[in-house]
């Protein structure tokens, strides 16, 4: 393993471009990036905080476990890294300023979500979730066609 490392890592090029920068590998389409990881991670944090309604009544949806309070704030780490990804150029070639700005502003949001969890802090995780919900809504409003981003929107609720 250590060998294959240090060849893909040689000074011949490798993993690296001609610059000396490195190459992203681009795993998933922005489309599946946001279906596969975004939107489902973004629904375990949001399922950490307020009520539901069904027919046995009101629950209660703050986590009761130290593994429940580990996955929402594994959750909004996930969802900090995940606006750092889409600043790389993988995401963010081609796009305007404003998507670098949207990337921050979860990755900033992703963070208030990581101190909520990590403080159990019930309130904080459902008022950071809708502010978190704001920060996706406004990149899809500049970035979907209307249609997709109504769609994509309902989704997150
Ligand atoms: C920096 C911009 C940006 C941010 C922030 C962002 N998205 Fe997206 N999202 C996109 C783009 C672009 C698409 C459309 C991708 C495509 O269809 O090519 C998309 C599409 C989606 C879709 C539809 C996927 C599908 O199956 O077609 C969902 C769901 C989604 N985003 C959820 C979220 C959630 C949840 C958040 C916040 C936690 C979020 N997004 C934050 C840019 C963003």
């Amino acid at each position: 393993m250590a060998v294959a490392l240090a060849g893909c890592n040689g000074s011949e090029g490798g993993e690296q471009g001609a610059t000396g920068e490195p190459r992203y590998l681009k795993a998933h389409s922005a489309q599946q990036l946001m279906a596969q990881v975004v939107q489902p991670t973004a629904e375990v944090f949001w399922n950490s905080a307020g009520y539901v309604m069904d027919e046995t009544g009101e629950h209660d949806l703050t986590p009761t476990t130290d593994e429940g309070w580990q996955a929402t704030r594994t959750a909004a780490a996930t969802i900090t890294e995940m606006g750092n990804l889409l600043m790389t150029p993988v995401y963010a070639e081609g796009r305007g300023a404003d998507w670098i700005e949207f990337s921050r502003a979860l990755v900033e949001v992703g963070q208030k979500a990581e101190e909520a969890a990590a403080n159990r802090d019930s309130e904080a995780v459902f008022e950071v979730g809708g502010t978190m919900y704001n920060v996706c809504t406004a990149c899809h409003q500049a970035y979907l066609p209307e249609e997709q981003a109504a769609a994509a929107n309902a989704s997150q609720q």
